[in-house]
């Protein structure tokens, strides 16, 4: 086994606790949803029961109404905040009596994961057993989703946080924090003890962060008083793609378990306007690809960030859109000087390199675009994409997030051991 390897298995079993991974020490310490969604596809190679383990206790934490937390608190640690105190989820009726949680959600990986599981798998029966016993609450994760989160009836659903993105304090939310004049909250943050405050969001971006939440929570968290009245309202592109990716992946497995053919035309159903609503909306002919829409102030973000090349990953673009998708991926993120994949448009005046999703390469977007040009074929730029992740891993250690800057001497930011940044090597380094 190559040393890389060896290494991220190390990683992946420092950071595992009584029964799910935490992101990395210190500064993340607790079960995030997506996290835990790419997580468990690396442990699936070297430990298929703990990558099992890692989703069931994430599908534990479901609340009566479908709605899966973006963080679920399993212990008292008081190195993070916002913690279990201030988020208060159960202020919601549905939410979740056993763990205390976030009132807010994250990408919806677990569909696709749960096929990557049996795609890993060396014992097919036994993982899809397993499949069949969580499969239904994913589904009604979707179902959630779709009958609470798509307000305007065309298969594209919101987020109501910048974190709910997972692209936290990206310079797509600028635009919308100018709209908002948040109070100056005191608070102790815990971040910036365990990371340079240089790469690290601000003070007073946080004050905004926490102002959606003072929202949300004064509405206990209810589905249709935040579409109502939240001040951050977004159509995301990254999002969207992961749920249309999942509803993909659910076909399949129902397909393979058999007796669901109500779940499947359903997912067929939201599957089809989901894809339809996305090609006609979140596509920009100006910049030759895929953008964020905020609702709430009803306009389109004409920007181009990491996010905007997820659609490739679920299928989305038609082939000749996919090319031009590509042309733009290569001119604005794939110069020679450049490791891919910029978290944010290089050449924009908004771009800072070393600020978590203002610039940095992610190895989880890295890891999505990878999947996504492979299914294209354009073998290339996939090419392109594993090996600048694997040299990225390799020169500078299992970092949270890079320098896409190529003359960087140390080029690795945010949390060090990070977990998704081993588990997706492992996956990489098994593909040709
Ligand atoms: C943080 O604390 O920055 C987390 O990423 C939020 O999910």
């Amino acid at each position: 086994m190559n040393e890389l390897e060896k290494e991220a298995i190390k990683i992946l079993q420092n950071n595992w606790r009584n029964g799910f991974s935490i992101p990395c020490e210190g500064l993340y310490p607790f079960q995030w949803k997506w996290d835990s969604g790419f997580i468990a596809i690396g442990l699936a190679y070297f430990d298929m029961s703990k990558a099992k383990e890692e989703i069931t206790t994430l599908l534990d934490a479901q609340w009566k109404n479908g709605f899966i937390p973006h963080i679920i608190f399993h212990n008292e640690s008081d190195s993070y905040f916002p913690g279990p105190d201030y988020h208060h989820s159960d202020l919601h009726p549905k939410a979740s009596k056993k763990y205390k949680s976030t009132g807010m959600t994250q990408p919806p990986v677990t569909g696709f994961v749960l096929e990557e599981l049996y795609r890993i798998s060396k014992d097919k029966k036994d993982i899809l057993q397993y499949i069949e016993t969580v499969i239904d609450k994913v589904y009604d994760n979707h179902h959630y989703f779709y009958n609470n989160r798509d307000i305007l009836n065309e298969g594209l659903v919101y987020i109501y946080h910048n974190w709910e993105s997972g692209t936290d304090n990206s310079p797509l939310w600028d635009d919308i924090f100018k709209t908002m004049n948040p109070p100056k909250y005191t608070f102790e943050r815990r971040d910036t003890t365990h990371v340079d405050a240089s790469q690290r969001p601000s003070k007073r971006e946080y004050d905004h962060y926490l102002h959606i939440i003072e929202v949300a929570k004064e509405h206990h968290y209810n589905d249709q008083k935040i579409a109502e009245l939240s001040p951050f309202l977004v159509q995301d592109p990254l999002f969207n793609s992961m749920l249309i990716k999942s509803n993909q992946s659910l076909i399949a497995l129902y397909n393979l378990i058999g007796n669901n053919q109500e779940k499947v035309n359903q997912l067929k159903t939201w599957q089809e306007k989901s894809i339809h609503s996305f090609n006609k909306k979140l596509f920009s002919e100006k910049l030759g690809a895929y953008i964020h829409y905020d609702l709430r102030n009803k306009k389109p973000l004409e920007y181009i960030s990491s996010s905007s090349f997820a659609p490739l990953f679920a299928g989305i673009p038609s082939k000749e859109r996919a090319s031009v998708l590509v042309k733009t991926l290569m001119q604005k993120f794939g110069k020679k000087n450049l490791y891919l994949c910029a978290s944010f448009d290089p050449s924009s005046e908004r771009y800072e390199p070393k600020k978590y999703w203002r610039g940095p390469v992610w190895i989880n977007l890295n890891w999505i675009l990878y999947k996504g040009l492979k299914q294209y074929n354009f073998e290339n730029e996939a090419q392109r994409t594993k090996e600048d992740t694997i040299t990225l891993v390799k020169k500078f250690g299992f970092y949270e997030y890079f320098d896409a800057r190529k003359e960087k001497d140390n080029a690795g930011y945010g949390g060090l051991n990070f977990s998704w940044t081993a588990a997706l090597i492992i996956d990489l380094l098994h593909e040709k």
